[in-house]
C-alpha cells in the first residue's frame, strides 16, 4: 500500500489516503463494500435506505465498524422527495448519532433541518447535489463539503443537466467550502483534472459497481462490463425525478409510457420503477428488469475485480495524468 501523498481538504476531512468517495448505492453499498473502500484508502457510505428496519441498519453499521478496524466509513441518507408515505429521516439520523458514526453523505433535498443534530454530535456532512446552485445553498446551511454530480451520473442527475467538466471549473468561483465532482468519473485522469480545476476530490458510483465486494449477481456485473457509455437511459423526467439507468426492457417501457401519456404521476410509474424490482435484478442477475441506476462511466467498467484493484488503477492513472501535464 502506498503512502498517503494527498493532504487536501477531502483526505483531511475523512482521514483517507486518496480524495475519492464511493457514493451511496441503493441496495448495494453494505458493510462489505464500504469496508473494502475503507481498506483501499477511500471512504464509502452504507446506504441507509437499503435497511428500512432500524435494527437492521444498526446491525449493519456495527458490522461495518468491525470490518473497517478503525478505518473511516459513513452512512448515506438519501432524502429524496417522499415516494412512499411515512417520513423516517429524523429517526435515521438519530440512530446514526446514537451509533457514533462520524460521517454522513446526504442527498435528495436540503439537509438544513438536520444540521444542528448532526453538528452537535460532531458528525461531518458531505451533501451531494445535482447542480452548482444547490451546492451554494448547501454551503450556506453549514455542511462541511459538497459533492456536485453532473448530467453523466448514474442515479439522479437533477433537472439542470450540466456536465461534470463544466461543474468542476464553475464551482471553483462559486463556493468557499471544499467540493467534489461526480458524474461519469471512472479514471484517475478525471480525478487529476477535477483537482486541477479546483475540486478537492471525486465521488464515484457506477465505476465501482463491478467490484467483487458488491454482492449483486455476476450476470448483472457482466452486463455492466459489456455495456458502454451510450447504454443508459434517462427515465422519469415527466415526474421531475429524472434517473439515469442501464438501458433495458424496463427503461424502454417507462420511456414509452411517459411519451404516450400526459400528466404522468409517480403512482402511474410505480409498478415499473419500484426499487423492489431492481433489488430482484441484483439477486437474480436478470439485468433486463427494473430501473438499475448506471451512468456514462460504463465506458470504464472493464472487468470484475476487487475494489482495491480498481482504486489502485485509478491511482496510477491519476499519477500518469499528472506527469503528462507536468511542466519541467
Ligand atoms: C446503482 C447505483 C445506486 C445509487 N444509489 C444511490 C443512493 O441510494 N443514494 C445516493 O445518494 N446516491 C446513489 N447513487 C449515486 C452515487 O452515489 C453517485 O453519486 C453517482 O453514482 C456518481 O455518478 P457515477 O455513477 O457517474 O459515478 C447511486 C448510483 C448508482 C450507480
Amino acid at each position: 500500500m502506498s503512502q498517503r501523498f494527498f493532504a487536501n481538504a477531502v483526505t483531511e476531512l475523512f482521514g483517507t489516503r486518496l480524495p475519492i468517495v464511493a457514493g451511496g448505492l441503493m441496495w448495494l453499498a453494505d458493510a462489505e463494500y464500504v469496508a473494502a473502500a475503507s481498506r483501499a484508502g477511500i471512504i464509502g457510505f452504507i446506504t441507509a435506505a437499503s435497511f428500512p428496519e432500524p435494527q437492521a441498519l444498526r446491525a449493519e453499521i456495527r458490522r461495518c465498524r468491525e470490518l473497517c478496524a478503525g478505518g473511516p466509513f459513513g452512512v448515506n441518507v438519501s432524502m429524496l422527495p417522499k415516494l412512499v408515505p411515512g417520513e423516517k429521516t429524523r429517526e435515521v439520523f438519530e440512530l446514526i448519532v446514537d451509533e457514533g458514526v462520524k460521517f454522513v453523505e446526504t442527498s435528495g433535498r436540503n439537509p438544513e433541518e438536520f444540521i444542528p443534530l448532526l453538528k452537535s454530535a460532531g458528525i461531518k456532512v458531505l451533501h451531494k447535489v445535482p447542480s452548482v446552485r444547490y451546492a451554494v445553498k448547501a454551503a450556506s446551511v453549514g455542511v462541511d463539503a459538497v459533492a456536485i454530480v453532473g448530467a453523466e451520473c448514474g442515479g439522479h442527475p437533477g433537472l439542470d443537466m450540466v456536465g461534470s467538466f463544466v461543474n468542476a471549473a464553475w464551482a471553483e468561483s462559486q463556493l468557499d467550502i471544499p467540493y467534489l465532482i461526480g458524474g461519469g468519473i471512472g479514471r484517475g485522469s478525471q480525478l487529476a483534472a477535477a483537482l486541477a480545476m479546483g475540486a478537492s476530490g471525486v465521488v464515484v458510483g457506477t465505476r465501482f459497481v463491478v467490484a467483487e465486494e458488491i454482492w449483486a449477481h455476476d450476470d448483472y456485473k457482466r452486463r455492466l462490463v459489456e455495456a458502454g457509455p451510450t447504454d443508459t437511459d434517462l427515465c422519469m423526467e415527466s415526474v421531475r425525478n429524472t434517473v439515469r439507468t442501464l438501458r433495458n426492457e424496463t427503461s424502454a417501457a417507462v420511456k414509452d409510457f411517459e411519451a404516450r401519456n400526459d400528466n404522468v404521476t409517480i403512482q402511474d410509474l410505480m409498478p415499473m420503477v419500484s426499487g423492489k424490482i431492481g433489488r430482484e435484478a441484483y439477486i437474480t442477475g436478470d439485468w433486463r428488469k427494473g430501473l438499475l441506476a448506471a451512468g456514462q462511466s460504463l465506458a470504464f467498467t472493464d472487468r470484475i475485480e476487487p475494489l482495491a484493484d480498481i482504486v489502485h488503477r485509478f491511482e496510477s492513472d491519476m499519477m500518469h495524468a499528472m506527469k503528462r501535464v507536468a511542466i519541467s
